[in-house]
C-alpha cells in the first residue's frame, strides 16, 4: 500500500495539520514539578542560569541572557548597541514584522532590503551597491546620505533558520563600523563556514517561541562574545537593578525569562541534537519528494553555510502556489504560504527600502510544510508522497 492510500487510514495528529509543534517528552514535566515543588516560578531559580549556559554552548559562545520573548531579545539586543532615534537599522523585507517592530520599539526606522532568490536571506550584493551608493561615513559614523539619518545596524534574518551570509556581511558591517545585531529566532544548529552562525554576528537574538525547533513556552535569549556588552544586555533586560536596595542604574525593561520558562527550556535544550536531526530527516524527505519536478525550489542548504531546516518550504510558480496549497490542505495537510513582506505591511509601507521583486516573489512562491520534530516515519513518507503528488510531474 503506498502512503498516499494509506491516507484515510492515518490518524491525523496535529503534526500533519501545523507547521512546528512542540516535542515535550523528555524532562519537562519532571522539571516544571521541580518548579512547583520549591516555589520557585518566577525570575528566581537555578533553571534560568542552567538554560542560559546551555543556550550559549550550543552557540558556540560564552555568554546568554535569556529573555521573556525572541522580540524582547532583539529590542533589548539593539538598544544595548546605542540604536536610537531616529536611526536607520537595514532589515531585509522578508522577515517575520517581530525584526523589524524592534527597530521601530528603539525610535528607529527599518530599511528595507530585498534577499536573495535563492535563500530568502539578506541580499549581500545588493547590500554592497546600496551602501556605495547612499552611505557615506561622517565623524566616524555611517550616514545614508539621502536622508542624513545615521545607520545604526544591520539586522539580518536567518529566514526559516537558513543562515544568511554572515561573513560577507560582517565584512561589509566592519567597513562602516556597524555591529550585526543577528535575527536568529529559528537558527539554533545553522552553520556558516562550518562554525555556528551565532558567532559571526555582534550579538545574536533567538526564540524559544512554541513553534522553535526548542521550546520554553514564550521566551528567547541574545547571545554574544563580548562580556561587557552582554552585561549590559543582562542590565538592560532585568531593570538594571543594582543590588538589592532598589537602586537602578538606568532606565530600562523587565525582559527576564521565568524560572518556569527556563525549565522547559533546559529539557528540550537536552534534546537538541535529537531535534536538529529530525529536522534534517523531515528536510530530506521533502527533498527526495520535490527533486525533478518542473519550476519547483526546495529551500535548504546555501554555498555559505548549513541550514538548521526549521521550516520547510518549497517555491512553486506563483499561478501555481493556490493549487499546491488546495492539493495538500485537502489531504488534511496544513501548508501555508510564508511571510509578508513588511513593505506590504501598514506600519513599514513608507520605510525607505530598496527595490523588492525577490521578497514579493517570495509570498507569492513559498509554500511551507509541516516540519515539526515528532513526525514520524510514516507521517514524513505520507507528507514527502502528498507534496510529490500535489506538485504534480
Ligand atoms: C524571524 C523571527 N523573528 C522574530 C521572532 C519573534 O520571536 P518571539 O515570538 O519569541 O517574540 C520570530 C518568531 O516568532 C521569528 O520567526
Amino acid at each position: 500500500m503506498t502512503a498516499l492510500a494509506k491516507a484515510s487510514a492515518m490518524p491525523f495528529r496535529s503534526a500533519l495539520t501545523t507547521l512546528a509543534e512542540p516535542d515535550l517528552s523528555g524532562n519537562e514535566a519532571r522539571y516544571l514539578q521541580e518548579c512547583i515543588a520549591t516555589n520557585q516560578v518566577s525570575s528566581v531559580g537555578p533553571f534560568v542560569s542552567r538554560f542560559e549556559n546551555a543556550v550559549a554552548a550550543a552557540s558556540e559562545l560564552p555568554h546568554a541572557v535569556a529573555t521573556s520573548s525572541g522580540t524582547a531579545a532583539l529590542h533589548v539586543a539593539l538598544v544595548a548597541l546605542g540604536v536610537t532615534s531616529g536611526d536607520l537599522v537595514v532589515v531585509p523585507s522578508y522577515t517575520f514584522i517581530a525584526s523589524a517592530n524592534a527597530v521601530h520599539l528603539c525610535g528607529a526606522t527599518p530599511w528595507l532590503f530585498d534577499v536573495e532568490a535563492r535563500f530568502l536571506t539578506l541580499d549581500v550584493d545588493l547590500l554592497r551597491e546600496e551602501f556605495r551608493r547612499h552611505v557615506a561615513m561622517r565623524s566616524g559614523h555611517a550616514v545614508h546620505t539621502p536622508t542624513g539619518r545615521r545607520v545604526a545596524a544591520i539586522l539580518p534574518v536567518h529566514a526559516l533558520g537558513i543562515p544568511a551570509d554572515l561573513d560577507a556581511i560582517a565584512e561589509l558591517a566592519a567597513r562602516y563600523r556597524l555591529p550585526v545585531v543577528a535575527d536568529g529566532a529559528a537558527a539554533l544548529g545553522a552553520t556558516v563556514g562550518g562554525r555556528a552562525v551565532t558567532k559571526a554576528a555582534t550579538l545574536t537574538a533567538l526564540s524559544f517561541n512554541g513553534n522553535k525547533t526548542i521550546t520554553s513556552g514564550g521566551g528567547g535569549a541574545v547571545v554574544g562574545a563580548d562580556p561587557a556588552l552582554i552585561g549590559l544586555v543582562r542590565s538592560l533586560s532585568t531593570t538594571a537593578r543594582a543590588g538589592d536596595a532598589y537602586e537602578h542604574e538606568r532606565a530600562a525593561f523587565n525582559y527576564r525569562m521565568t524560572n518556569v520558562e527556563a525549565a522547559i527550556g533546559c529539557a528540550q535544550i537536552e534534546r537538541l541534537e535529537h531535534f536538529l536531526a529530525a529536522k534534517r530527516d523531515v528536510a530530506t524527505a521533502y527533498h527526495v519528494a520535490a527533486e525533478g519536478r518542473a519550476e519547483t525550489a526546495l529551500l535548504g542548504d546555501p554555498p555559505w553555510g548549513a541550514s538548521a531546516h526549521w521550516m520547510n518550504a518549497v517555491m512553486v510558480e506563483p499561478e501555481r502556489q493556490e493549487r499546491v496549497l488546495d492539493r495538500l490542505s485537502a489531504s488534511g495537510i496544513g501548508a501555508r504560504r510564508f511571510w509578508r513582506p513588511l513593505h506590504w505591511q501598514p506600519p513599514y509601507r513608507d520605510a525607505p527600502r530598496t527595490t523588492m521583486e525577490h521578497s514579493e516573489d517570495a509570498w507569492r512562491r513559498v509554500v511551507a510544510l509541516p516540519s515539526s520534530t515528532s513526525l514520524t516515519d510514516s507521517e514524513r513518507a505520507f507528507l514527502a508522497e502528498h507534496l510529490r503528488s500535489a506538485l504534480g510531474p
